[in-house]
């Protein structure tokens, strides 16, 4: 077996491989740039997540609120979220619609921040979606009241099984309260990790439905 120094080695250069070269030239359009690098993170990565993403939300007390989600989609306007509405994320979105998603793609060393206003998706699309997760995740989203207190976790086991037994062999039907959101990017930073901290920062801004970028300082 080779020594771990030669296996680090090898591991280095295939992420060297992977990353993008340092201050290339811009693309035009950061949802491509996004989906680009998307799949080389995707490609490389050991565990299926890259689509992680911490989304932060002003709390109704002046405070940041932030948790990991799925991404579901890009689509042209924007990011697709999906989730239970009648929740403390659901709540903060309604009442304030500014929201950010950060994503830190380890192996290719890639940080993106993106701010946008979320709009609520139909609810035709969010059925699309919640039949598209495991069917185990939709009856957990029966069984379930995200957020709600928990006196016991055993009467959860035994909803759950309730559930099980309710859609035995039937289509389970999206819950009234499962929707989600597509936040439209009016920023989006891409920051490529480098050693010596001489990061490449690319902002790009949306005005008017044009974006524009500049380089920031590391
Ligand atoms: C990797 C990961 C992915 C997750 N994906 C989702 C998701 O797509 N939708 C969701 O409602 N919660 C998801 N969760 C749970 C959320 O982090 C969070 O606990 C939940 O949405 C409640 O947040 P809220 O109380 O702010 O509404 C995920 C958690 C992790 C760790």
């Amino acid at each position: 077996m080779a020594p771990t120094s030669q296996l680090l080695f090898k591991y280095k250069t295939v992420v060297r491989k992977a990353k993008t070269s340092k201050f290339n030239g811009v693309r035009q359009n950061p949802l491509e740039y996004f989906k680009e690098l998307y799949s080389k993170e995707n490609a490389l990565a050991q565990a299926n997540i890259p689509g992680a993403c911490c989304v932060s939300t002003i709390g109704k007390d002046g405070y940041p609120n932030a948790r990991f989600l799925a991404l579901k989609d890009i689509n042209d306007k924007g990011f697709i979220i999906t989730g239970p509405l009648s929740t403390r994320k659901g709540d903060e979105i309604n009442s304030v619609p500014k929201v950010s998603l950060t994503f830190w793609w380890p192996i290719i060393e890639v940080q993106i921040r993106i701010q946008g206003n979320a709009d609520q998706i139909s609810p035709e699309q969010a059925s699309k979606y919640f039949h598209e997760r495991p069917r185990e995740s939709q009856l957990t989203s029966w069984a379930s009241r995200q957020g709600q207190p928990l006196d016991n976790p055993a009467s959860l086991i035994k909803k759950l099984e309730e559930v099980k037994l309710q859609f035995q062999d039937k289509e389970i039907p999206c819950p009234k309260d499962w929707g989600g959101f597509c936040v439209i990017p009016k920023r989006i930073e891409f920051l490529e990790f480098s050693d010596e901290r001489l990061h490449t920062r690319i902002l790009y801004t949306n005005e008017a439905d044009k974006w524009t970028t500049e380089y920031l300082q590391p």
